[in-house]
């Protein structure tokens, strides 16, 4: 086994201190979720284009057996949310961020109660390019999850690791340094009911992803981790996606592992067409169409 994970293939280095792994069991049946992340991508004249152009090729069979979310900026969620629910377009309405508090002197943020009122149903949290770019901390991590939570919503929570946390073998003691910040004293059933996406930043837009190994053994550790902080059945319930550089040429051969309940998809989302192709390899292999 190659990468990063190669000397401790299900050993996970948990945080010192924490219980012994409860390992749940891989490859139960959990519905994947495949997720468009426009980040600061497509005003809304050009959203609706995208969403309209989607609902024009999504076919029933397509959403059968996998979840589908959009994430567009703030400005187009409106026009949006209008056209996926005039048109019945089976996607969930998904934003990139919010604020932890509901409302307040928080001058260019947008709150998990406007969120939900305007029927998103998933947020992600802690992308890397709000902890690198905004200066968005662990604890802010954890009480932005607990905001989205709070209002009823499902939190994609990112974690990932460095190119140099990466070569120094140290993903896995950033991983769950980051689980364990996020996750900690939240019960059972908060926990199943979340999404994490494992995206190493070295592999977000650089053109080159995680090889299938590499995401199944880091998906596999967030999950063992998981399980450390919530318990087994948590852990087994939880979603993991992997995300970075997915494309529909790897999408089937990533979202086919075991613990890679589906992909977070950045730049390839941006197009309904390659959208809709990664969302169809994503599907468990007995309900691929043969090609
Ligand atoms: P890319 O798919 O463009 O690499 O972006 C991944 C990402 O950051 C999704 O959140």
């Amino acid at each position: 086994m190659a990468g990063p994970f190669a000397d401790t293939p299900g050993t996970p280095d948990v945080v010192p201190g924490a219980p012994p792994s409860d390992v749940p069991p891989t490859g139960a049946r959990r519905q994947p979720l495949v997720s468009g992340n426009w980040k600061m991508h497509h005003d809304h004249i050009e959203a609706l284009h995208t969403v309209r152009d989607l609902g024009l090729r999504i076919k029933p069979d397509d959403v059968a057996a996998v979840d589908v979310s959009i994430h567009p900026p703030f400005t187009d969620l409106r026009t949006v949310q209008t056209l996926v629910e005039a048109e019945s377009i089976p996607v969930a309405l998904g934003a990139q961020h919010c604020n932890d508090h509901d409302r307040g002197a928080f001058t260019g943020e947008v709150s998990p109660q406007m969120l939900a009122r305007l029927g998103v149903r998933y947020v992600i949290v802690g992308h890397s390019e709000r902890r690198q770019h905004f200066g968005m901390t662990d604890d802010a991590v954890a009480a932005t999850l607990r905001a989205v939570l709070r209002h009823g919503m499902t939190p994609i929570l990112c974690v990932g690791e460095t190119q140099e946390e990466r070569a120094a073998g140290s993903t896995e003691t950033r991983l769950a340094a980051q689980l364990h910040a996020a996750l900690a004293g939240l019960d059972a059933a908060q926990v199943a009911g979340i999404v994490v996406a494992y995206e190493p930043i070295w592999a977000i837009g650089s053109g080159t992803p995680a090889s299938a190994v590499d995401a199944e053994d880091a998906c596999l550790f967030v999950r063992q981790t998981v399980a450390t902080l919530a318990g087994g059945d948590a852990a087994a319930s939880l979603r993991v996606q992997y995300g970075g550089s997915v494309n529909a040429e790897n999408a089937a051969e990533l979202a086919a592992e075991p613990d890679v309940d589906g992909l977070l998809v950045g730049g390839a989302s941006l197009d309904a067409a390659g959208f809709l192709e990664i969302v169809r390899a994503t599907r468990p292999p007995a309900r691929r169409r043969r090609a």
